[in-house]
């Protein structure tokens, strides 16, 4: 890739990114802000699961996390100081609306009005999103995502977010990765609300876009100025290395990981091929006359959460993978290569070839990374912790991220996951992808040499050409 040319110009020696670009960082609600019991918040699927024996690492749960609801003003402070433009979180629904439907409870909304305020005020701009997998329990009682009302009770509720928050808020993500929401959660159930069907897994998913649309409309009804959407998102590549469509099990990953969603979203139709193995796994009864168009709502921005690549190959007899209905006959390992602490191989290029990817077929949509990075196995020392592994990560999917923007493609910012350490889901708090480290005993937080190195990059909008490290 191309470190040569920058995509406003640029300066000897530097990366340089488009003025404007948006820096900043992620979190959810669920991963950081404690308080489960505070102010009239309901329960989620999460704190319910979280305390199924064996569901969550060692038994972790959110209940306190990063104690975020209380000491949301200091982490402000803490990305003021890191220089963030930009602060992605996501809003509790069951703080909203403690049963899912019905009275707004003023005291959940209160807190996000504080963190609103507090962010504005140090000029960092917010970014929230309206469901990252904290469901109300009263609503999974009633079927959860596999419930159609699920889906109207989610535009009342972005309503009710939107005229709390609408007079100072811009953009508005409806969700966060309905792939992982719905195959997570109701067919491989690692995650909550932890079923096993993949009859459930596909409802769940239609569910979740209809809900993206009808919460579109009506933010957009009610003023809302850019609406976004959060998909997971990853190139797949088969033995031969290639992508798209060259051979089956390419084409069939592909086809349940990125085209369910980007297709009906941003055109307004299912690819044929996702819609055979959801008729062979339930049937598609679930999907109404009308659904797509409500779906396919005009939208801003395609948030893109880009961790690695999926890697496939022909693997004859292999069973189903869980999470991926229809999958017999496919292996899923990658080959041998560098990996995170999740086990997750590094590859910055797969980013790349994303980015151009979706410039080339969805090119009507802006595109935000809004999720990006890495866990390791960080330690304290002196004070310190010296995280070069997470340094280079983040530095090479930059550079993979600039050159696509140097081939053309519409991305418009880049916010790393994560902010703090934090809950991270079936892991518990065993794996860090901050880059501020957490001391969950003291609620102590130690921005790591990646944070540091962050702020130079957003200071100078941009890298400096050598090997990270030198600058
Ligand atoms: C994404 C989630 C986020 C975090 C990262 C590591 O799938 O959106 O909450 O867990 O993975």
């Amino acid at each position: 890739m191309s470190t040569t040319t920058s995509a406003n110009g640029g300066e000897p020696g530097r990366l340089v990114f488009p003025d404007g670009f948006v820096w900043g960082a992620a979190t959810a609600a669920y991963q950081i802000e404690g308080a489960c019991d505070e102010d009239g918040r309901g329960s989620s699927i999460w704190d319910g699961f979280s305390r199924l024996p064996g569901k969550v690492a060692d038994g972790h749960t959110g209940d306190v996390a990063c104690d975020h609801y209380h000491r949301y003003a200091d982490d402000v402070r803490l990305m003021a100081g890191l220089g963030l433009r930009a602060y992605r979180f996501s809003v509790a629904w069951p703080r909203v609306l403690p049963t899912g439907s019905g009275p707004v409870n003023p005291l959940g909304l209160d807190f996000y009005d504080r963190l609103v305020d507090e962010l504005l005020a140090h000029g960092v701009t917010p970014y929230p999103t309206l469901y990252h997998w904290d469901l109300p329990q009263a609503l999974e009682d009633m079927g959860g995502w596999t419930s159609r009302d699920v889906a109207y009770r989610f535009a009342d509720y972005a309503t009710a977010v939107h005229a709390r928050l609408g007079d100072r808020v811009r953009t508005w993500t409806t969700l966060n990765e309905p792939w992982v929401a719905a195959f997570l959660g109701y067919c491989s159930g690692v995650h909550a609300p932890g079923r096993r069907s993949p009859a459930a897994a596909f409802r769940a998913a239609h569910h979740l876009l209809l809900g993206h649309g009808l919460a579109a409309s009506a933010l957009r009804t009610a003023g809302a100025a850019e609406i976004a959407l959060v998909l997971n998102l990853a190139p797949v590549i088969g033995p031969d290395g290639g992508e798209d469509g060259t051979s089956a099990p390419v084409t069939l990953v592909d086809g349940l990981l990125n085209r369910q969603f980007l297709d009906p979203a941003l055109r307004g139709r299912y690819p044929g091929d996702v819609l055979d193995i959801a008729a062979r796994h339930g049937g598609l009864g679930h999907i109404e006359d009308g659904d797509l168009e409500i779906i396919h709502q005009p939208i801003e921005l395609l948030g893109i959460n880009y961790y690695n690549p999926s890697f496939v190959s022909p693997a004859p007899g292999a069973p189903a993978s869980r999470a991926f209905p229809g999958s017999e006959g496919i292996g899923f390992d990658p080959p041998p290569g560098p990996t995170t602490a999740m086990g997750w191989p590094i590859v910055p290029a797969g980013l790349e070839s994303l980015l151009l990817r979706l410039s080339r077929d969805y090119p009507e949509v802006g595109l935000l990374v809004t999720e990006n990075g890495a866990a390791f196995d960080d330690v304290v020392r002196d004070g310190r912790v010296c995280d070069t592994e997470r340094i280079g990560y983040l530095d090479a999917h930059l550079r993979a991220a600039h050159a696509a923007m140097s081939a053309g493609a519409d991305l418009r910012g880049y916010l790393v996951w994560s902010l703090l350490d934090n809950f991270e889901w079936a892991y518990g708090y065993h794996k860090r992808f901050g880059i501020v480290y957490v001391d969950y005993a003291t609620q102590r937080r130690i921005p790591k040499d990646s944070a540091l190195w962050y702020r130079e990059v957003i200071s100078r909008n941009g890298l400096s050409y050598g090997a990270q490290g030198d600058r």
